[in-house]
């Protein structure tokens, strides 16, 4: 039975949820990560959606993140049904080729490893799309869902990528902005 590797670029980084085998640090190629999906079930409400990240085709670039090697069928099946659920509003599931530091960028790691992606099809009613640094910043600060404050995802990103040596510049100018607004409502 062949290995399910799935690819983790936003909570999956730090929370698996799921039984793995091998945990791997590395990128998939022609993607970036954007803060576009409205989340209404994690990390805001329907009346008040949170934002949290999902991925737009961007030929050349390299969106950073951990690949799970999961190789019991037994576990492949919890695994899928808990992640079925948890990402249930992320529309799409691809299968991309994964490349760690020590591959480099020529040769695969690891292929056809399972990525969640919430598309902007309109069948993807929560999909909230490009805003501006300080709109997004403002929303995530503002939302809290079941899982827990928006700002505490955008941080959480933020430290995981840093620790991989990721500097997203997406993620931090917003983590910047959102810094800015809690500073300035803790100041007034
Ligand atoms: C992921 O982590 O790969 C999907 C997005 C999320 O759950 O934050």
């Amino acid at each position: 039975m062949a290995a399910m590797w799935v690819f983790g670029y936003g909570s999956l980084i730090w929370k698996a949820g799921f039984h793995y085998d091998d945990r791997l640090v590395g990128f998939i190629k022609d993607y970036r990560r954007v803060f576009y999906q409205g989340s209404t079930d994690h990390r805001g409400t329907p009346e008040y959606p949170g934002r949290t990240v999902t991925l737009e085709p961007a030929p050349g670039e390299l969106c950073w993140g951990v690949a799970y090697k999961v190789s019991r069928k037994e576990d492949q099946e919890v695994a899928l049904t808990y992640l079925e659920v948890r990402e249930k509003q992320y529309d799409k599931k691809e299968y991309v080729d994964f490349f760690t530091k020590e591959t480099g960028g020529s040769s695969a790691a690891v292929t056809g490893v399972m990525v969640y992606i919430a598309s902007p099809d309109k069948a993807n009613i929560n999909y909230l799309g490009p805003a501006s640094v300080e709109e997004i910043a403002k929303q995530i600060v503002h939302a809290e869902g079941p899982s827990g404050p928006n700002r505490d995802y955008l941080f959480n990103l933020e430290k995981t990528l840093l620790q991989m040596g990721c500097k997203d510049e997406h993620v931090m100018k917003i983590a910047d902005e959102a810094r800015k607004l809690i500073q300035g409502a803790n100041s007034s």
